[in-house]
């Protein structure tokens, strides 16, 4: 076989019914099912090339060189299913500001497998490259596809049907997405330290797992109906019900700053004032506004006035992970 480099971009994504707990750590398997949508500006570009006379794989990030330990079990996969055994140059590049909680490992993973399997020639379909994706990081699976997305728990010990599926195309219901950066620290508490945490600690742990059906329920039935009432009562419910059960941990995790509450409460009042807005918080400080169709300029500029607000950032739906060259 001939050494072919290959480039391949996937969008960050953003879980509205909230995944918070694995029932495998080793092989990264949910807990519970997730719901999120697949953002089309926040992304990562890959390039993974195969080489025949490198002792070692390397890794760049935005440009800087870094430790490949984390992406090396995935490359193995690959060349174990390929019979192939070269070592590989990757070079990543994130067009959103790297370690500010924006979920990078998501897109992240998803586009070093997409290049990954073009570059090695495996031919994995979706379903494969969302199960090679949550080997890497748990919500990565869901990036593989566009839109909305909901990633399966699955009951399997191995993982095979532990992966995400696609629910609804981006044009369905071209909702857009807001992120408010509050901080460009890296959060305290990473999100699968705070998961595992949370789950051993928590005593409110039993509960958030117990609404998980309902919630997963009502998000895709408000999304097949574009239902934007629905769809803010369960996101916003789903992000609370995951810092409560996070806050009750021992010792309690608060990945929230003054900035933070001050948006939510912001996009409270523009929603009781006629706008269509509800908000997420994942593993830190940001927060994310889901904004009905054109109403994403407006609350941006609303946000960026908060005080603590660094940055603001705004994007669709979009695609999800393709292969570019
Ligand atoms: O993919 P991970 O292991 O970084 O976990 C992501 C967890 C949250 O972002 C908090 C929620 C989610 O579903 O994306």
């Amino acid at each position: 076989m001939s050494l072919q480099p290959a480039t391949a971009r996937a969008g960050a994504n953003i879980a509205l019914v909230k995944y918070w707990g694995k029932r495998d750590s080793g092989l990264n398997l949910p807990a519970a099912g997730s719901i999120s949508i697949t953002l089309a500006e926040l992304e990562t570009q890959t390039t993974v090339a195969p080489m025949a006379d490198l002792s070692d794989d390397r890794l760049e990030l935005d440009g800087q060189s870094a430790d490949p330990a984390r992406i090396r079990p995935v490359l193995d996969r690959f060349r174990a299913r390929s019979g192939v055994d070269a070592r590989c140059r990757v070079e990543t590049r994130n067009n959103f500001p790297t370690g500010a909680g924006l979920a990078s490992s998501a897109s992240g993973f998803a586009a070093l497998v997409t290049a990954a399997d073009a570059a090695f020639a495996t031919g994995l379909d979706e379903r494969g490259l969302s199960i090679e994706a949550r080997l890497g990081s748990g919500s990565a699976a869901r990036s593989i596809f566009g839109g909305f997305v909901e990633m399966a728990s699955g009951t399997r010990v191995d993982g095979s049907d532990a992966h995400a599926s696609a629910l609804a195309d981006a044009p369905h219901w071209p909702l857009e997405v807001v992120v408010a950066i509050t901080t460009r620290q890296a959060k305290a508490v990473a999100s699968t330290e705070g998961m595992n945490h949370t789950m051993s600690t928590s005593p409110y742990y039993p509960a958030w797992l117990s609404g998980m059906d309902a919630d997963l329920e009502q998000a895709r039935n408000a999304i097949a109906r574009r239902d934007f009432e629905q769809l803010v009562a369960v996101t916003e419910s789903s992000a609370l019900k995951m810092h409560a059960s996070a806050l009750a941990a021992q010792p309690g995790i608060l990945y929230w700053h003054a900035a933070t509450v001050a948006c939510l409460h912001e996009i409270r009042s523009m929603r009781l004032a006629g706008t269509g807005v509800c908000f997420t918080v994942d593993a830190g400080p940001q927060v994310k506004a889901v904004c009905l169709p054109g109403q994403g300029k407006r609350v941006a500029r609303r946000l960026a006035d908060i005080d603590g607000v660094e940055q603001v950032v705004q994007a669709r739906l979009g695609p999800g992970a393709e292969v570019v060259s």
